[in-house]
This record gives C-alpha cells, sequence and structure tokens, in this order.
C-alpha cells in the first residue's frame, strides 16, 4: 500500500511520523473521512471545506484544496482502488515539547485510501443496537464538535461503554442532557411522521451524510424537526437510524431496551441516498 506522506506517495513502511509530532503529543490536528465509489470521491468538496475549516478554527495552515484533492487521487489510483476508504489528516507536524503551535514549522499531511470493506448485509437489513452512553459530548466551549479534531477520547469513552453492553454504537448526550450524536455519526429518529434529530446548536458535527439526508428528507415530503431532544423523544420514536460517511443510513433496530422495526422511511432515505451516490459516479470528473 502507497500513503501520500506531505508531498510524495512512499510505501506504508516509509509511512513514519515523528514521535515530537504534536498530533502525536496532545492530539492537536484534524481529519477527515471520504468514501469513494468507483474511483470517485463522493461529496469531496463538501469533505475538504470542512477540513478547511477545522483548520480555520485550531489555527492550523492546511494545505490549498487543490493540493488536497490532487494527494486524494493520486493515492487512491496508485493504489489501484475503486471503492475507497480515505483517510486525510493534518497534524500540526514536528516540533518540540510544548503546547505552543509556534514550535511546529510545518504540518504534517496523509492520505491514507484502502479498499472500503462493505458493512454486512444483515447490519441494513435488520438494523444495530444503540446504548445510551455515560460519557456526554464536548461541550461547544470547551472543545467544539464542529472541529473534527484527533482528540476522540470522549467519543472513545462512550465506544467502551458501548463494547462493554454488546452494542454496535453509543449516543451521547449534552451537557444539558440533550440528545447530541453517536461517537462516529449523527443520530434521526420519526417522531410523528417527522424526521427528528438533533440540532447542530446541540453539539454535533454538522455531518456531511446529515446535511444531504436532511435535504433528500425536504424534497420527499417528509417534514424535518432539527432540535434539541430529550432521550424519551427517542425512546419514544417509530424509527431510528444513524448517518455518516462509511454507514451511508444505517437503521437502529434497539437502543438500550427499547426496539424499532427498520421502517419505510428508513428504507426510503435510504434508497435516495443510494440514488445521490449513484448519480455523482455518473458524472465526470
Ligand atoms: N465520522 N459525528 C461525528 C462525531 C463523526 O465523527 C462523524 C463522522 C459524523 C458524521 O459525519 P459525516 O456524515 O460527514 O461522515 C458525525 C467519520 C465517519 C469518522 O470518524 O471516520
Amino acid at each position: 500500500m502507497k500513503i501520500f506522506l506531505n508531498d510524495s506517495l512512499v510505501p506504508e513502511q516509509d509511512a513514519v511520523v515523528s514521535v515530537f509530532d504534536h498530533g502525536f503529543l496532545y492530539g492537536d490536528g484534524i481529519y477527515e473521512t471520504m468514501r469513494a465509489y468507483d474511483g470517485r470521491v463522493f461529496m469531496l468538496e463538501r469533505h475538504i471545506q470542512r477540513l478547511q475549516r477545522s483548520a480555520s478554527l485550531i489555527q492550523l495552515r492546511a494545505p490549498s484544496p487543490e493540493y488536497i484533492s490532487a494527494a486524494i487521487y493520486r493515492t487512491i489510483q496508485e493504489n489501484g482502488l475503486n471503492s475507497a476508504y480515505v483517510r486525510v489528516t493534518v497534524s500540526r507536524g514536528r516540533g518540540a515539547i510544548g503546547l505552543d503551535p509556534a514550535l511546529c514549522p510545518e504540518p504534517t499531511f496523509v492520505v491514507i485510501a484502502e479498499d472500503f470493506k462493505e458493512y454486512p448485509d444483515k447490519y441494513y437489513r435488520e438494523g444495530v443496537k444503540l446504548v445510551l452512553a455515560k460519557t456526554r459530548r464536548n461541550l461547544a466551549g470547551a472543545l467544539d464538535p464542529r472541529i473534527k479534531s484527533l482528540n476522540f477520547l470522549n467519543n472513545i469513552l462512550a465506544k467502551l461503554e458501548a463494547k462493554e453492553q454488546g452494542a454496535y454504537e453509543a449516543i451521547m448526550l449534552n451537557a444539558e442532557d440533550f440528545l447530541a450524536e453517536g461517537t462516529i455519526c449523527n443520530i434521526f429518529f420519526l417522531r410523528d411522521n417527522t424526521l427528528c434529530t438533533p440540532s447542530v446548536e446541540a453539539g454535533v458535527l454538522d455531518g456531511i451524510t446529515r446535511e444531504l439526508v436532511i435535504s433528500l428528507a425536504k424534497q420527499n415530503g417528509i417534514p424535518v424537526n432539527e432540535g434539541k431532544f430529550k432521550v424519551e423523544a427517542l425512546y419514544g420514536a417509530s424509527e431510528v437510524f444513524f448517518t455518516n460517511t462509511t454507514s451511508e443510513v444505517m437503521p437502529v433496530s434497539q437502543v438500550d431496551t427499547v426496539r424499532y422495526a427498520v421502517g419505510d422511511i428508513t428504507k426510503k432515505l435510504r434508497e435516495l441516498y443510494r440514488a445521490e451516490v449513484r448519480q455523482a459516479a455518473m458524472t465526470d470528473l
């Protein structure tokens, strides 16, 4: 496998980063996860925009959008991939020990692209189990969830809770007891035929899949309520699903002890999302 590191493609064993990299020392950096279908990265511009926003929110100098895009496509092509998982990481770079970003003259830039491993079909047919985590989502005033940063420890703690309970994913509340999001995904549920999802103000990453699903729902006459919800609203829902770039629209069969059927709206939105993916794959690069 070839990895894009800073300015060139190198074999995986040579793709190494310094132990003085502030990404390693302090989690000082940002990332994006993307998915390529038929060799084409879905929603590439939106992902690059969000990476640039994350960079700007931590005053990190990321490479230009053109540079990032070219590096991604070179990595996909060099590895002979069609269906790919793509991860772009930008860290503060190598520097003396100390929090000051000025200690790091150059950011470290990495693109990893590997063959996409499909999720089991069963997950989409039957849904997956979620639990409510005790771990809270970061307070926007402490570490803004809109920064897709390398600091994932609170999400990892929630993920550990999910694993302990034999669940696939955990849902986090914000500090005010309102629903926020999963450890790597946004949550949706259906109540009174309205599609509900925590608003960005509830302290979530504004997922790119979330944004597309909201717009597909609206275009197809499904009312959408982006707001602040307590967990009881989720327990009382008729359908639940989550979204992210890799899983797309993933049905949820259970949250804690409450069970849900994989419902028609979930299936419809999943189909509409897949149609968008197919449509994008047909347009020229
Ligand atoms: N995670 N919320 C969090 C905390 C996330 O980490 C992600 C994405 C999302 C969904 O965003 P999008 O629809 O743009 O993928 C929501 C990716 C998949 C990851 O961490 O690998």
